[in-house]
Formats: structure tokens, C-alpha cells, sequence
């Protein structure tokens, strides 16, 4: 969320990927591409999940209805306390909606967001300051995951490039 001085297609493509590959079910994006709904659902298919892309819905509204639907919400930005210090308390947390921002996110965010919490005081990226969280709060586990059916299957390998096509 946030103000950006142009439209950074790459950068909502690079939050979508990770957001999907790192665990999670969905994404709301303020502002994007047409095509970038239908880009990630053909990832999905060729690799398998069912990740959602939204787009165009106020932010207010999409805490609003996370908020109803029981999702903690936590708001990463370097300001905030350091991650290492609220991750016990965010695990327990049932659900979560996970807040990046561009240039400039609104005060009321912070305000109104259950956790400010920063991945260093140091500034750096959105997509970045997302993978680690998504990564340090399910404790790893996000990596193990499996996609279920999918087109087309990697076979981890030390060297080159094994695919199988289902
Ligand atoms: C270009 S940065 C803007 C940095 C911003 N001043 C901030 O509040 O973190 C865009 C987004 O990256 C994320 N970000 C950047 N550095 C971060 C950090 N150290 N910890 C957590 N999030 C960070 C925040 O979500 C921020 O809104």
C-alpha cells in the first residue's frame, strides 16, 4: 500500500511470487497491471496452488475485512520494533495480514495496525522486508511446502536443469 511516484509493475509481480511461493493464500495489490492477475494464475497452473491476486481495494477496506475475518495485522516498516522481538506473539496468531508499503504509506496505518514490526532499522525493500517475515514466522515450515497438482514439477538437483511435465 502507499503512494508511489510511478506504478512499479515489477516490484507488485516480484510481492506477488514471493508472497505465493513464501506461504501465502492471497495478495491485495492498490494499484496494477491488468495482466498481472492472469500472469500469477498461470503460474499456478504450470506450478501448482491456488494463490489470489486482488487488485483496486482500498486499503482501509482490506483491514476492515481482514480484521472481521479474526487476521492480526502487522505492518512491516524499519520504524517499527525489531521482528525478532514480536515473532513469538505474531505465531500465535491465527490468521495474518502481512502490510508492505511504497515511498510514502499513510500514518493511519500505522496507527491502526496490530503490530509495526521492522526486519532491521535499516531501510531496504518491500519485497525483501516481506520474504523474511513470511519466512522467520512460519519458522521455516514455509519451505517444506507442497503445491499439490501441478503441469510441471521440479526435480531438485545439484547441477542442470531437471523439469517433468505432467
Ligand atoms: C522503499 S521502502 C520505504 C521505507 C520506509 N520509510 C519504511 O517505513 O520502512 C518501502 C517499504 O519497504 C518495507 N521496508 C523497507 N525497509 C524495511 C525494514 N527495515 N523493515 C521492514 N520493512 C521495511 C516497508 O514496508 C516500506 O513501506
Amino acid at each position: 500500500m502507499g503512494q508511489r511516484y510511478v506504478r512499479d509493475d515489477r516490484t507488485f509481480t516480484h510481492l506477488c511470487l514471493v508472497s505465493r511461493a513464501l506461504g501465502a493464500t492471497s495478495i491485495h495489490l492498490q494499484d496494477a497491471e491488468d495482466d498481472l492477475a492472469k500472469t500469477v494464475s498461470e503460474v499456478d497452473r504450470a506450478w501448482g496452488g491456488e494463490f489470489r491476486v486482488l487488485v483496486g481495494e482500498p486499503w482501509r477496506q482490506v483491514m476492515k475485512e481482514a480484521r472481521a475475518e479474526g487476521r492480526a495485522t502487522v505492518h512491516l516498516t524499519m520504524y517499527g520494533l525489531p521482528l525478532q522481538d514480536r515473532v513469538d506473539e505474531i505465531r500465535r496468531q491465527d490468521k495474518l495480514l502481512l502490510i508492505v508499503g511504497g515511498p510514502k504509506v499513510p500514518g493511519r496505518v500505522y496507527h491502526e495496525s496490530d503490530f509495526n514490526v521492522a526486519v532491521t532499522s535499516q531501510p531496504h525493500s518491500e519485497i525483501a522486508a516481506l520474504a523474511i517475515a513470511l519466512h522467520e514466522i512460519q519458522n521455516g515450515e514455509e519451505l517444506k511446502r507442497s503445491f499439490g497438482k501441478s503441469r510441471l514439477r521440479i526435480i531438485p538437483s545439484e547441477r542442470g536443469k531437471k523439469v517433468v511435465e505432467y
